[in-house]
This record gives structure tokens, sequence and C-alpha cells, in this order.
């Protein structure tokens, strides 16, 4: 570029098609175009959410989506957005979304492509109404397929039942006061500021380093009665602050939209936390595994962080099905480390009951507490 910038095209460019060594040239031929088409939707669903209310999309669209939550207007527009956006390139093979309940097979009359592309379109959707930060996450997965083509044959859930280890791109959009897209083909993580005038992504944060140090942590303070020991063994000694064992303060930040709580980790650390809980019977993490925690992991491990469930790395769990859930720990690797640690421990019966009276092993607020 003249000026001296890199675009996202140029950016994949040089770093997909013309570097034999970071994703693998042929191997991966077509991944700038598509994410170029994912680009695309980006900006058009930035477009849509700059208007507001103005734009019409705002309150309910009287339907709910496969998790039986209801859905939103936008939360429609922009799936529809994606799909449109990337389904006619003759890059993708099928699409999954969290507000798709099945699998979308590209129609015949498009080309099917090599790749698997699965998306949260709309993230942190609650904050829509109140003008807060949401934003777009997104997955792609390539499309191993032994059978013969066979345009006819609609892709099955199987296909995206894969490890996230195997994503060749993962990425987010953060529409705040500025638009930003964040991601990686697998050579760190880098992030893009949308120069709305013009139109273009622009390489504003290379090569992102999460901290391994921090002392801010992220947490849904009201299901703390529904976590397990571990987890409320963590967040007290944050909580106790530097009278308690960890001795220092630790700060405490919730935005209620992942995107915005890893885009803040990616900026300068933390640790983010949706643990497994019992609050649903039968639901023991609330993210996603397929379109928000693997997409989100990748990310964070290409910055260096780190990414579990509390008792294995998120990105080596194998999905059982398309909408699974799982508990996800994420960011600044020594504090994920920690909480991995009083995972083990507390499995093994090795963690100290009373470091802080209220919340170890044996609390009062555990059954078979005697005191
Ligand atoms: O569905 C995902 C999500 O909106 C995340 O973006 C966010 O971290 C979480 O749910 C918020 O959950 P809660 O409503 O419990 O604060």
């Amino acid at each position: 570029m003249q000026d001296g910038r890199t675009t996202l095209s140029k950016f994949l460019i040089d770093t997909l098609d013309r570097q034999p060594c970071a994703a693998g040239t042929a191997q991966n031929a077509g991944l700038s175009a598509l994410l170029i088409d994912v680009a695309a939707a980006i900006k058009s669903i930035s477009a849509m959410l700059t208007k507001g209310a103005l734009g019409g999309h705002y309150g309910s669209a009287h339907s709910v989506n496969t998790h039986g939550e209801e859905q939103k207007k936008l939360d429609v527009a922009t799936n529809e957005v994606f799909v449109q956006h990337c389904e006619w390139d003759g890059l993708l093979a099928a699409m999954a979304s969290e507000e798709m309940e099945r699998v979308y097979t590209i129609p015949q009359h498009y080309p099917r492509g090599d790749y698997l592309l699965a998306f949260d379109p709309l993230d942190g959707s609650s904050n829509i109404d109140i003008n807060g930060v949401v934003g777009s996450i997104f997955s792609v997965l390539r499309h191993v397929d032994d059978r013969p083509a066979d345009a006819e044959e609609p892709v099955g859930e199987s296909a995206f039942l894969r490890p996230g280890r195997e994503q060749v791109a993962a990425g987010y959009a953060i529409y705040g006061p500025s638009t930003m897209l964040v991601l990686s083909v697998g050579n760190g993580t880098h992030g893009f500021t949308l120069e709305r005038d013009i139109g273009n992504f622009v390489l504003t944060h290379s090569n992102i380093r999460i901290p391994a140090e921090t002392a801010e942590f992220a947490i849904n303070a009201s299901n703390e009665r529904f976590w397990e020991p571990p987890v409320r063994r963590y967040v007290q000694e944050c909580k106790d602050g530097r009278t308690g064992c960890r001795t220092e303060d630790f700060n405490m930040r919730w935005i209620a939209s992942m995107v915005a709580e890893v885009h803040r980790i990616l900026m300068r650390g933390g640790v983010f936390m949706y643990p497994r809980d019992s609050k649903t019977p039968g639901m023991h993490g609330r993210l996603r595994l397929l379109y928000e925690a693997n997409p989100m992991s990748f990310l964070v491990e290409q910055a260096g962080g780190l990414s579990i469930t509390g008792r294995e790395r998120i990105l080596d769990v194998v999905p059982h099905t398309l909408h699974g859930r799982v508990p996800v720990i994420l960011g600044s690797r020594n504090e994920v480390e920690r909480i991995g640690r009083y995972h083990g421990e507390y499995d093994r019966g090795e963690d100290q009951p009373f470091t802080s009276p209220l919340f170890g092993r044996r609390s009062l607020f555990l059954p078979g507490f005697t005191a």
C-alpha cells in the first residue's frame, strides 16, 4: 500500500497466499478469499448496528433458537448476513450457526468448496437494547470428506464435530466505539480496525500477546452458589486481595459479552470464566464449543494465553453435538494454570479445605458440612 498501511486483504495474501510456510499455500487455497467474505459480512453487520434503534432491527423476532432462547430481530438478520455473504463463493461446503438448528448445506446452485464455517452472528445480544458492546465469532475448519464428491448430498453434523485444534482460522468482530476484526490463521493473533470512510480493515494490532500475569478476572458472580469448589476457591482468593493468600488486590469486570471480555484480555490480560456449574441440571457450561469456545481458545492460545475447561485444554475437546456447551476458563497463562491446578487438587482431594473458612471443600455452603 502506498501509505504503508496493511489492509486485511494484503495481510491475508501475504500470509496465506505468498508464504509457503505459514498455514500452507496449496493446503489453504481459497482461505484468504473466504475470510474476505467473512469480513464483508462483518462490515454489513457493523453498518446495521451503527444505525441503532433507527435501523428498525431492535426487539424480538418472536421466535426461539435451538437453545430455547428468544431470538432478537438482530440475531436473525445478522445470521442472514453471514449466510448471504458466504454461501455463494464456492469455498464452503456447509455452515453452522447458533441461530440455525441444523447444518446449512450450500445450495446446489452454488459450487461447493472445501471449508466449513461455524459462527455466532451476534454474541452478547442481551447488550443490543442497551447500546452495549456485541460481537460476531467465527471458526473455519477444513471439510474432511472421504466420500466421492456429490453436490446433492447434504453435509452432516458429524463433519463439524472436530476438535478445535484443527481450526485453520478463527476470529471475532467487536462492535464497540470502533469495529475491529481480530483474527488468527495459525501464525499469531492480529487485530484490524475498520476505517469506516473507506471500508477497509487496517492492521492496527499486530501479533497481540496476552501478559502471563494479571490481577483482573471476569465471571458472572451471581452464579457463585452453583460453582464448583475450585472456582469458588480461586474467586474468593482474588476477592480477599492483599489481605489474603494472593497478597495483592484483584479487579473484577463483567460485560456479559464474551467477545468484549476476550478482547479486553487480548488487549491487557486477565481471566474470563464461564465455568462448569450446577445451575441448570444436565448443562455443565454455558458457552457453545463449536462457535464460541473453540474460536476464542484458538485466538487466546495464538496470543500466548491458555484456555481450559478446568480439567482439559478446550482445543482438545471432541464435540459430540453441533450446539454442545463447555465450561470455559481462559486468559493470562499463569492464572489459568493456577485455576487448572485448583481443579486437579480438588479432584484428587488434595486442596486446602480451609484456605477460606466459607469456601473450602467442606464449606458451609456444601451439603454434608457439619459444624
Ligand atoms: O451466549 C453467550 C453470552 O452472551 C456470552 O457472550 C456472555 O459471556 C454470556 O453469555 C453472558 O452470560 P450471563 O447472561 O450469564 O451474564
